[in-house]
C-alpha cells in the first residue's frame, strides 16, 4: 500500500482479465471525471515507437464515486486487458530476459507467478497508478497545486537548463514529450536508430510540481522526498532519482549549492532552486523539481545471453513480441501520477495538523 491518508493499492497482471487500483482515504466531494481519467490513460498508452498493444483504456469505476464526485468510500477502478498475446512470453519462464524481472520472479514466487506479458512487472500495471493519479490531481487542484513532467534526455540527446512550469506543459505537443523541437527530433532519431539496431535506449524525465505550501513531509521517517522516491521507484524501469541539482551538488561548494533566502513580494522564497523544493524532508514552497533516470527497455530483439533454468545451460535468447523502444515518453504521465498521489497524501496529512494546531507560526 502506498500512502497513509490517501492510500493506493494496485491489482492485476498484464495479461490477466484486468488491472486496476483501489484508492482509500480520499475525502468526499473531490471531482472525478471519467473522461479526464481516460484521457490520461491514453497519454500513458501512447509513446514514440512504443508497443503496438492497444487497450481501450476505458475505466470502470465500481465504487466510491457518485454524480461525478468522490463519496468518501473506497474507490475501486478496473481496466480491462483485451489486446493480449501471451505466446512470446512462454519461453521467459525458462530463459529469463536479461535486465527484466523474469529470473527474480521465478525464484521469489517459486514458479507460481503469472509471467504472461511480464505479469506484475509489466508497464501495464502503471495504468492503475494513472487512474488514481487523476483523482489525486483533482484533489491537489482544489489547493492550487499543479504537476507536469517532460522528457529531458533520450540516450545522448539532452535538454539543458531549468524550465518553468508553463514551458514544461508545452511538451505534450512533441511525440517524445520534449519541449525543444530540435531536441525532440534528435530524440526520435535516437529511438529509431536503437530500434533499427534491434536495441533500446534509456533516458531521463523531469517532474515539476508548483503551488506547494511550506510544510509537506513528516520527518524523520516519512520525509516528502523519501516518500516520493518510494513511489517513483514503483514505476518499472526507474534506476535513478535526483532532486534539484542532485548529483551535481557533489562537486559544488556550499556557497554555490545553497539557495539564498529572499523576500519576493513580501513572501519568503529562495533565489535559486538547487534543492528542488525540499529541505529536511519538508516542502519549502519552491517548485518541486525531480529528475528520474530510466534504463533502456530490457526487451530487445538483439541476441543476448541467458541461462536455461531447466537444463542449467548458458544459451542465447532472441526476443520476439511487442515492446517499447524507449520507456521515457510513456512514463511521463505515470511520473506525474505517482507524484500527485504522494502530494495528495501529504497534503491531507498537513491539513489535519493545521486543523488541530492552527496555521499560526510561533
Ligand atoms: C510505461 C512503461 C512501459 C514499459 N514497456 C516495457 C517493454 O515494452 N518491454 C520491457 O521489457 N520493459 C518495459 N518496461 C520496463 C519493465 O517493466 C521493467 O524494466 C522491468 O519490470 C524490470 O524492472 P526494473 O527495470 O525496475 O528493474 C516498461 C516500463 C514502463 C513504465
Amino acid at each position: 500500500m502506498l500512502g497513509v491518508m490517501f492510500r493506493v493499492s494496485l491489482f492485476g497482471e498484464s495479461h490477466g482479465p484486468c488491472v486496476g487500483v483501489l484508492v482509500e482515504g480520499c475525502p468526499p466531494g473531490v471531482e472525478v471525471s471519467e473522461e479526464e481519467m481516460n484521457r490520461e490513460l491514453l497519454r500513458r498508452s501512447r509513446g514514440f515507437m512504443s508497443t503496438p498493444r492497444r487497450e481501450g483504456e476505458e475505466v470502470f469505476i465500481a465504487s466510491g464515486v457518485f454524480r461525478g464526485r468522490t463519496t468518501g468510500a473506497p474507490i475501486a477502478i478496473f481496466l480491462r486487458n483485451s489486446d493480449v498475446d501471451s505466446r512470446p512470453y512462454e519461453v521467459f519462464r525458462r530463459r529469463p530476459r536479461p535486465g527484466h524481472a523474469d529470473y527474480v520472479a521465478r525464484i521469489k514466487y517459486m514458479g507460481y507467478h503469472d509471467h504472461r506479458g511480464g505479469g506484475i512487472f509489466s508497464g501495464r500495471i502503471t495504468a492503475g497508478l494513472v487512474a488514481a493519479g487523476s483523482i489525486a490531481r483533482s484533489l491537489l487542484r482544489m489547493w492550487g497545486i499543479k504537476i507536469a513532467a517532460h522528457t529531458v534526455q533520450v540516450g545522448r540527446s539532452r535538454v539543458e537548463g531549468e524550465l518553468s512550469f508553463e514551458e514544461v506543459i508545452k511538451a505534450e505537443k512533441s511525440p517524445v514529450r520534449c519541449v525543444d523541437p530540435e531536441k525532440s527530433k534528435e530524440m526520435m532519431e535516437e529511438i529509431t536508430r536503437a530500434s533499427e539496431e534491434e536495441d533500446s535506449v534509456g533516458g531521463v524525465a523531469e517532474v515539476l510540481a508548483v503551488g506547494l505550501p511550506v510544510g509537506l513531509g513528516e520527518p524523520p521517517i516519512d520525509t516528502l522526498d523519501g516518500d516520493l522516491c518510494k513511489a517513483i521507484m514503483m514505476v518499472p524501469g526507474v534506476k535513478g532519482i535526483e532532486f534539484g541539482d542532485g548529483f551535481k551538488m557533489a562537486e559544488m561548494r556550499g556557497s554555490e549549492a545553497n539557495d539564498p533566502i529572499v523576500l519576493r513580494d513580501g513572501r519568503i522564497a529562495t533565489k535559486t532552486n538547487r534543492s528542488g523544493g525540499v529541505n529536511g524532508g519538508i516542502s519549502n514552497g519552491m517548485p518541486l523539481r525531480i529528475r528520474v533516470a530510466f534504463r533502456p527497455t530490457p526487451s530487445i530483439r538483439k541476441e543476448q545471453r541467458t541461462v536455461d533454468l531447466d537444463s542449467m545451460r548458458e544459451v542465447s535468447l532472441k526476443i520476439e513480441g511487442r515492446y517499447d523502444s524507449c520507456i521515457v515518453p510513456r512514463a511521463v504521465p505515470v511520473l506525474e501520477s505517482v507524484v500527485a498521489i504522494v502530494l495528495a497524501d501529504h497534503l491531507l496529512r498537513w491539513l489535519s495538523w493545521m486543523k488541530f494546531s492552527g496555521s499560526g507560526t510561533r
